[in-house]
């Protein structure tokens, strides 16, 4: 059952003509004849063995340890934080999940060392390339700290290693230590990664339902009327950029979506960001950023245009109290936030801000399944109207250049 819908509310949004182009990439996607395009049908095509495998590492790691650190740095990472925050973290009796590796910041990785100190701790390593240099800084600095706190065997035991299936020093260090391993397939590359063990692993021991997790994408990566949403949103983006709007600000109305917006922000911005092209995803979390952005959103320079991720049902609300006034009191608090989603909307309406609203029906494993399928498939429909590759990131190579020759290696 289709969880995600767009709209085109009140908004001066209008679809690209590029439909019948749109509909090729879609084609040409769905056919998984480029390189990097195994995400598009993974979600059925993922061996049951491996769902199986990660569920068994998943229950061993729950047995051993009451936090497990995740290692890795942009799609490496940010689809386990996100789904996980999304879900309201660890479900009950598993292992709260803690990441590092995803900045260099020495002063962080002190204090993560004293915030974990008398834990019960295991650890999974994820990295593809398996030589990226945040991951493997902190992952050499906690495997120490672990070999003084277990020995170096029992360190072996709590680790796990997602990688490469062949290629890469993660591997050659996996198969020499006898860590745990899982695989992210060759043909996946990291920012479509999500339904790949590198994020799947973590989900399972904080206990999510992984099954259902990619039952929502399987579901719908097949279905047509599915795929035309997310030509529906790439063509709106299109048309939008081609009118002149540089930026698309991300909102969500509940700061549990925080981490989805960072999420989509490392997809659409590495996915469409080159030659010269590309929008420039930010994000803001609403009604909080209204107090920062607010004045900027209604009156500023109208670069951006909006892109509005709307929850409609929640599973908990608190209803107002008395002492809030009778203007508010006996009103469910997400009723008003409702409200606030239609107050903002009809005021930018009036300043002429394109809008593009996206309802995600609920926040759970199946509608996040759909909803990170929904943004892959976006990104990767817009980054080819945009003529460029989505699935590469021939840039991101200059800057770690520049750290390398500093450090003289
Ligand atoms: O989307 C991407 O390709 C990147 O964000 C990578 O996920 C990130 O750089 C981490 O790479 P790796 O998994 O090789 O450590």
């Amino acid at each position: 059952m289709i969880k995600i819908n767009i709209s085109l509310e009140e908004s001066r949004v209008k679809y690209s003509d590029r439909h019948d182009g749109a509909v090729a990439f879609m084609q040409q996607l769905r056919r998984d004849e480029e390189d990097f395009t195994g995400w598009v049908n993974w979600p059925s095509e993922i061996p049951s063995e491996w769902m199986d495998g990660m569920k068994r590492a998943a229950d061993d790691v729950r047995s051993k340890c009451d936090k497990l650190i995740v290692i890795g740095i942009g799609g490496s990472y940010l689809g386990t934080a996100a789904v996980l925050e999304a879900l309201g973290g660890s479900k009950p009796g598993c292992p709260e999940i803690l990441y590092a590796g995803n900045n260099m910041s020495g002063y962080y990785l002190a204090d993560f060392k004293e915030v974990v100190e008398n834990n019960e701790v295991c650890l999974c390593v994820v990295s593809k390339s398996g030589g990226t240099m945040e991951s493997r800084l902190a992952f050499s600095v906690l495997k120490d700290w672990m070999y003084e706190k277990y020995g170096r065997e029992e360190t072996a035991k709590r680790i796990v290693a997602v990688t490469d299936p062949v290629k890469g020093i993660l591997r050659e260090e996996a198969n020499h230590e006898g860590y745990v391993t899982f695989e992210i397939p060759g043909n996946i590359g990291g920012r479509y990664s999500a339904f790949t063990p590198g994020i799947m692993f973590p989900l399972a021991v904080a206990g999510v339902d992984i099954e259902t997790f990619v039952n929502g994408a399987k579901e719908i990566a097949s279905d047509d009327a599915f795929w035309q949403k997310g030509l529906d949103y790439a063509l709106a983006r299109f048309a939008l950029y081609e009118s002149g709007k540089e930026i698309e600000v991300i909102e969500y109305y509940d700061p549990s979506l925080r981490l989805i917006g960072e999420w989509c922000k490392q997809l659409y911005g590495e996915s469409e960001g080159k030659e010269g092209k590309g929008l420039f995803p930010a994000s803001l979390t609403l009604s909080t950023d209204l107090h920062s952005m607010g004045q900027f959103l209604q009156e500023g320079h109208q670069i951006f245009f909006e892109t509005i991720f709307n929850v409609v049902n929640r599973d908990k609300d608190v209803t107002v109290p008395e002492s809030a006034g009778p203007d508010l009191a006996g009103r469910s608090l997400n009723d008003i936030n409702a409200m606030a989603v239609k107050g903002v909307m009809a005021a930018h309406a009036k300043a002429n801000i394109p809008m593009i609203k996206i309802d995600i029906e609920e926040m759970d494993e199946y509608t996040l399944g759909q909803l990170l399928y929904f943004l892959m498939m976006t990104a990767a429909v817009t980054g080819k109207l945009m003529g460029i590759d989505p699935f590469n990131q021939p840039g991101v190579e200059d800057y770690k250049q520049e750290i390398r020759n500093l450090l003289g290696q």
